[in-house]
């Protein structure tokens, strides 16, 4: 059987976070959240946190300096020799060979890239419904994963939030910056035969059921 080194890739808002989460359920992965990992050191007010706090409230991307320890350090791990996924990095073309110097060093390969296909009416719809639990992170959708209580967290009973770079303004501007930066790499990976598309525009059911397959026939190449 193949390791599931793998890459999700697609819009904010697609769905990366809330299908790597289901992914992690049923392979044990680690899932690689370079968003969750600078939000997690900004609560924390740790060194990094302070100094990319402005440039992810203003929706632009961090340095690609600091994004390359960070993974490089992550990815050394001894939980990710038997599988990772990687959501939100690469985020731009000098990131990706980065991440090809990273897992040369390290003597991992990629098997795939999951490219999360879905419409900019559809990201917005799901971003401006987010909310999360500043305590333990969970992530909710007011239309498709309510939380039991409108405004609380089910695990914990924390007063849900909306993410600073979820107001709409952010959103727009995040979402060009995708186009303009992010979307080449759907290019890159295709032409290394490594990309592979889902239709992410269903329910969180449908999709965890079209990817799940997916990762089974990876699993047997
Ligand atoms: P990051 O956290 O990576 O944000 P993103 O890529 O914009 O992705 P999101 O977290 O917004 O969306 P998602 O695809 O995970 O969607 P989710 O599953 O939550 O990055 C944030 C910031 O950090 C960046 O702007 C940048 O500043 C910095 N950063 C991070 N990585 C970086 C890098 N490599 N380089 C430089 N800077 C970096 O779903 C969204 C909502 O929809 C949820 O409410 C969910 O419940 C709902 N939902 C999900 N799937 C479905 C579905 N199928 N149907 C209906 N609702 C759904």
């Amino acid at each position: 059987m193949k390791n599931l080194n793998l890459i999700f890739l697609g819009p904010p808002g697609a769905g990366k976070g809330t299908i790597a989460k289901d992914v992690v359920e049923r392979y044990g992965v680690p899932h690689i959240s370079t968003g969750d990992m600078l939000r997690d050191a900004v609560s924390a007010g740790s060194e990094l946190g302070k100094k990319v706090k402005s440039v992810m409230e203003s929706g632009q991307l961090v340095s690609d300096e600091l994004l390359f320890d960070l993974v490089k350090d992550r990815l050394s791990k001894k939980d990710c020799v038997n599988g990772f996924i990687l959501d939100g990095y690469p985020r731009n073309l000098d990131q990706a060979k980065a991440l090809d110097k990273i897992l040369q060093e390290i003597n991992l390969s990629l098997t795939a890239v999951i490219f999360l296909d879905v419409s900019e009416e559809e990201v917005v719809k799901r971003i401006s419904n987010r909310r999360v639990c500043p305590k333990c992170s969970r992530v909710y959708n007011l239309i498709s994963l309510k939380p039991k209580n409108d405004t609380v967290c089910d695990d914990d009973s924390t007063p849900l939030i909306q993410r600073e770079d979820d107001k709409a303004e952010t959103v727009r501007k995040r979402y060009n910056i995708y186009i303009e930066k992010t979307a080449p790499l759907v290019k890159l990976y295709k032409g290394r035969n490594q990309i592979v598309t889902i239709d992410a525009s269903g329910t969180v059911d449908k999709v965890d059921e079209i990817v799940f397959n997916t990762l089974e026939e990876l699993r047997q190449e």
